[in-house]
C-alpha cells in the first residue's frame, strides 16, 4: 500500500503571531478568557510535566464550550493554523506539547468543566472533556457509584485526556482501560465538524466503531469534547497490603496466587522495584517504608468488592498467610482503616515525583506477556548497567497487565544533559528484548512526540500505512496535533 505523504502545515508569518483577522475573529467568539496571548500566559502551555519539550505556541485557545470549540478549530484550519489539544498537560511523551515552531495553538480544555449526568440505571457519568479524572471520580463517589480508571495524575489529567491516550493504571486488571469505559463520545473534527456519538448503549453495531477510533489518537483525529463513561457500584469492602517479594517472579507468582482462589476479587496489583522504592522513602516528605526492613522488590494488591461482609479480609489473609509460610512473602502490612489505605496509595503514586527528584530519567513504559516480565527485567537491567555503568534501573507499575514502567535514573551526581543524550541509546536496548519478547514499546502513554522515531520499525508496512491513510482523510492538511504519533515524512 502507499498513499500521499503527510502534508506539512501550511507556512505561517515569520512572527508566528495569528493572522490579524483570524485572531480577531477568535477574540469575538472566545472572548478574552477564551484567548491568550501574553507570553507569560502560555508559556505553562508550551511546557511537558517531565519539562522534556520546551515549545511554542501563537496562542492558547479555551472554548468554553462544543460550539465554541467547533466555531474555533473551523477558523484555524481556513487559517492552516496547526492546532494542539491539550488537557491536563500530564503526557509522559510529550503528546500535548507543540513544536518549537510558534505556529501552532493549543487548543484547551480546561474550561470545559461541566459534568451533565450521573445515570443510575445505565451506570454512566456524563462529561465535558476539561472535567478531571479526579472531579469525575469524586462526583460518582457522592452517588454511591466508581468510575473505575485510576491514574497517579488523575488531580490534572481531564477526561479528554483520559480518552484520548486510551489510559491504563491502576485498575485496567479488573476494568480495563479508559476505551473499554468509554461508551460515548463527541468530537470535533480538523475542519470545525461535530461528530456526535454521545450514545449509552451497550450494544450498538451499526457500522464502524468511530468512538474507538478518536479513543487513543493522541490529538491527531480530533477533539474529544464530551463522553460518556461506564460506572461501577462502589466497593462496600477494600483490603489492601504492601508485600515484599524477592522479585518480580514471586510479586507474579502471588498474583497468581490470589486470582487462582478469585480473580474478580483483584481490583489492582502493583508491582515496585526497590531501587525505586528506596528513591519514594527518601525523596517524598511523608512516605518512609512502612516495613521493617527494605526488600528487593513489592507488591500492592487491592481487593475489592460491592459486598459489605468480611469475605475480602478471609482472602486476602488465607492467600497472604500461605505466601508467608512459603516464603514467597516475606513481610506484609494490611491497611486497617482508609487513612493507611492511602498512606499505602500514596507511597505507589509518589514513584513518577521521587523519579523526577533523583535526575534526569528515560521512561520505558513498556508491556510482554506476563510470563516473559521475570526474563525483560533481568536482561533488560544487565544490558542498561552494562551500557551506563552507575545507572540506576527503577522499575515499577501496573505488573497485573504486564506493563512495567521500566524506568532508568541517571547515575547518581550525572550531568542530566549527557545522560539524556543518550535516550534513544537505552530506548532502543530495551526496546530490543522487549520485541524479542514479545511486547510493546507504549504500553500506555502513548507515542507523542518521544517515540515517533519507532513506529516504522515496530508499527511499519501495512499498519502504518493504514493509520496514515485514516489521518489523511480526516485531517487532509495534516492541522491536528502534527508531528505526534507519525514520523516525519
Ligand atoms: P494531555 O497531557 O493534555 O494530552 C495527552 C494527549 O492527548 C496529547 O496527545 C493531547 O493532544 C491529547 N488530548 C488531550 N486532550 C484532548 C482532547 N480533549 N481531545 C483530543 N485529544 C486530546 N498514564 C496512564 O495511562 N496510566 C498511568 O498510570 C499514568 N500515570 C501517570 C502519573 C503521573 C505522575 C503523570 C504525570 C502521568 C501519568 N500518566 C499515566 C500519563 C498521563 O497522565 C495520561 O496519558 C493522561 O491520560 C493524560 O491526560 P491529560 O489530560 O493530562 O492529557
Ligand atoms: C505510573 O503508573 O505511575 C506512571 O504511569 C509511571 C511513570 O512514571 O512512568
Ligand atoms: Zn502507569
Amino acid at each position: 500500500m502507499c498513499s500521499p505523504l503527510l502534508q506539512e502545515p501550511a507556512p505561517m508569518p515569520e512572527n508566528a503571531a495569528l493572522p490579524q483577522p483570524l485572531h480577531d475573529a477568535l477574540l469575538q467568539l472566545l472572548g478574552p478568557a477564551g484567548l491568550l496571548t501574553a507570553a507569560s500566559d502560555i508559556d505553562p502551555f508550551c511546557i511537558d510535566w517531565r519539562a522534556l519539550y520546551h515549545g511554542k505556541c501563537a496562542a492558547v485557545l479555551r472554548p468554553a464550550n462544543t460550539e465554541e470549540c467547533a466555531k474555533a478549530v473551523a477558523l484555524c484550519n481556513q487559517h492552516n493554523v496547526p492546532m494542539v489539544p491539550q488537557g491536563g498537560n500530564t503526557s509522559m511523551v510529550g503528546g500535548a506539547t507543540p513544536d518549537d515552531t510558534g505556529k501552532a495553538v493549543v487548543i484547551s480544555t480546561t474550561r470545559m468543566t461541566r459534568i451533565h449526568d450521573i445515570d443510575h440505571a445505565d451506570l454512566t457519568i456524563t462529561v465535558e472533556a476539561g472535567v478531571t479524572l479526579k472531579a469525575a471520580q469524586d462526583a460518582a463517589a457522592k452517588e454511591g457509584l466508581l468510575l473505575p480508571l485510576s491514574i497517579s495524575s488523575e488531580g490534572s489529567a481531564d477526561i479528554g485526556g483520559i480518552l484520548a491516550t486510551n489510559a491504563g493504571g491502576n485498575n485496567t486488571v479488573r476494568y480495563g482501560n479508559a476505551r473499554e469505559l468509554a461508551l460515548g463520545l463527541e468530537a470535533v473534527m480538523p475542519d470545525g465538524n461535530v461528530l456526535n456519538l454521545m450514545r449509552k448503549l451497550r450494544k450498538d453495531n451499526t457500522g464502524y466503531a468511530l468512538r474507538q477510533l478518536l479513543v487513543g489518537s493522541e490529538g491527531t483525529l480530533g477533539i474529544i469534547t464530551q463522553a460518556i463513561i461506564q460506572l461501577q457500584p462502589a466497593p462496600r469492602s477494600r483490603e489492601t497490603a504492601l508485600c515484599a517479594v524477592a522479585d518480580a517472579k514471586g510479586a507474579l507468582d502471588l498474583f497468581a496466587a490470589f486470582r487462582k482462589q478469585d480473580p474478580s476479587a483483584i481490583q489492582a496489583f502493583e508491582f515496585m522495584s526497590g531501587t525505586s522504592m528506596a528513591l519514594v522513602n527518601k525523596l517524598i516528605e511523608g512516605a518512609p517504608l512502612p516495613l521493617s526492613e527494605p526488600a528487593p522488590a513489592y507488591a500492592l494488591v487491592e481487593l475489592g468488592s460491592p459486598r459489605g461482609d468480611d469475605s475480602l479480609r478471609s482472602l486476602m489473609e488465607d492467600v497472604l498467610g500461605t505466601a508467608l509460610e512459603d516464603g514467597l512473602v516475606t513481610d506484609a502490612v494490611l491497611a486497617e482503616s482508609e487513612a493507611q489505605r492511602q498512606s499505602l496509595w500514596m507511597i505507589r503514586e509518589e514513584h513518577a515525583e521521587a523519579q523526577k527528584r533523583a535526575g534526569a530519567s528515560v521512561k520505558n513504559d513498556v508491556s510482554v506477556p506476563l510470563a516473559a516480565i521475570p526474563t525483560f527485567i533481568d536482561e533488560a537491567t544487565k544490558a542498561c548497567e552494562a551500557l551506563i555503568p552507575g545507572i540506576r534501573v527503577a522499575p515499577f507499575g501496573h505488573i497485573g497487565d504486564g506493563n512495567i514502567h521500566f524506568n532508568l535514573v541517571q547515575p547518581e551526581g550525572a550531568d542530566p544533559k549527557a545522560f539524556l543524550a543518550q535516550d534513544h541509546a537505552m530506548m532502543d536496548t530495551v526496546a530490543a528484548i522487549v520485541r524479542k519478547l514479545g511486547g510493546s514499546f507504549s504500553a500506555e502513554h502513548g507515542v507523542g512526540q518521544l517515540k515517533t522515531y519507532m513506529m516504522p520499525e515496530w508499527r511499519g508496512g501495512a499498519e502504518l500505512e493504514t493509520m496514515r491513510r485514516i489521518k489523511n482523510a480526516l485531517d487532509p492538511k495534516n492541522l491536528m496535533n502534527p508531528g505526534k504519533i507519525f514520523p516525519a515524512a
